[in-house]
């Protein structure tokens, strides 16, 4: 299946514009209380080195002891996002393919780098799982993520090994793999010949407005990724977050949050079901929910004005008005919300 040559949706289209205007954010997948005062300290104590140019050594060699690398397979970006950017202009893939519903980024920057996109749809009723067979032998460049944003799925590392070939670059994007406890289907750790694994710290530590992630890979693409990016593309600030998010404080903490949002996530999932007319297709892994019901849209809007932005699902390949996004939240916001929810749907 090939994308049209003029996106049917708006890949553009991303949760912060639909909220503000005092409405309780439900739209985007940033942790609630973050970012953590330790990790404001830190971003603080940077602020003193602004007059030199960011040194990235000390991070890279954090990052790699995370992950159990070595320090020629880390590449430091700005957010996930710069690397789809990278992977966008460093690569000539012939059949680039992604597999949606995704986040859509991805696909924006192939296509704004001039290639043609395939997509590889996973299907609700199979509970959106990825089938390996379904994407084209001849592949040379596929994107998946794990666990998907927005089906929320945590599809099986063994999956993603097999989708490995010589000459393909697999990239699977691991954005919100630290929410899910224990990472058992992370691939961070696995030096793979062609795998691209992409991170971001963006969702657990709150600091979507800082930009930072990073890639994991083999030290050829590595290389290849980093003569794609601008000088010194990650400022110290940034620098001075990432060496924190890599302590063992950060670990902690990262775990608990990981096991108090399933237990979050348990008791949404439970009350959404009891809703009529709200269907949930796959088994929820990330710190959000996806849900169908006959004129979301309608819904969305009416919660909209009473309080509540959640993230409309008519801008993800695949999905369409029917689909509503919503971030798992602390009880007592996810009351808020569902008592408000319940009474619109009747
Ligand atoms: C699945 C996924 N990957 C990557 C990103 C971008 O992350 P970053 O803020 O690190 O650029 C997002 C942001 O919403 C996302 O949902």
């Amino acid at each position: 299946m090939t994308a049209p040559d003029r996106p049917d949706v708006d890949l553009g289209h991303h949760g912060d514009v639909e909220v503000g205007d005092a409405l309780v954010d439900l739209a985007v997948n940033v942790r609630s209380g973050t970012p953590p005062r330790w990790l404001l300290d830190a971003v603080a104590a940077s602020l003193k080195e602004l007059a030199a140019y960011p040194r990235q050594d000390e991070t890279v060699a954090a990052v790699a002891a995370y992950h159990g690398r070595a320090v020629d397979e880390v590449l430091l970006t700005a957010g996930a996002a710069e690397a789809f950017v990278l992977v966008a202009r460093a690569f000539a893939p012939k059949r680039a393919v992604v597999v949606h519903p995704q986040f859509t980024e991805p696909e924006a920057a192939l296509r704004a780098a001039g290639h043609q996109v395939g997509r590889v749809p996973t299907a609700r009723d199979d509970g959106f799982r990825l089938d390996p067979a379904a994407v084209p032998e001849e592949a040379d460049l596929v994107v998946v993520g794990n666990p998907t944003n927005t089906t929320s799925v945590l599809h099986p590392a063994a999956d993603l090994r097999g989708l490995v070939r010589p000459g393909r670059v697999l990239v699977v994007d691991e954005a919100f793999m630290d929410a899910v406890p224990g990472e058992p289907e992370s691939l961070s750790g696995a030096t793979v010949p062609g795998l691209v694994v992409v991170r971001s710290l963006t969702k657990t530590w709150g600091l979507a407005g800082l930009r930072v992630g990073y890639v994991l890979a083999e030290p050829r693409l590595v290389r290849a990724l980093g003569a794609a990016q601008a000088h010194w593309p990650v400022s110290t600030p940034a620098l001075a977050a990432i060496r924190a998010c890599c302590s063992e404080r950060a670990a902690k903490e990262a775990a608990e949050a990981a096991l108090e949002l399933d237990g979050q996530r348990r008791y949404l999932l439970e009350r959404l079901s009891a809703l009529p007319g709200v269907t949930m297709y796959g088994e929820a892994r990330a710190p959000f929910v996806l849900l169908r019901l006959d004129g979301a849209d309608r819904v969305r809007n009416a919660l909209r004005r009473r309080g509540f932005a959640v993230r409309r699902g008519d801008t993800f390949p695949g999905l369409g008005p029917d689909w509503l996004r919503v971030a798992v939240r602390p009880r007592a916001v996810t009351d808020a919300f569902l008592d408000t929810f319940a009474e619109l749907l009747g």
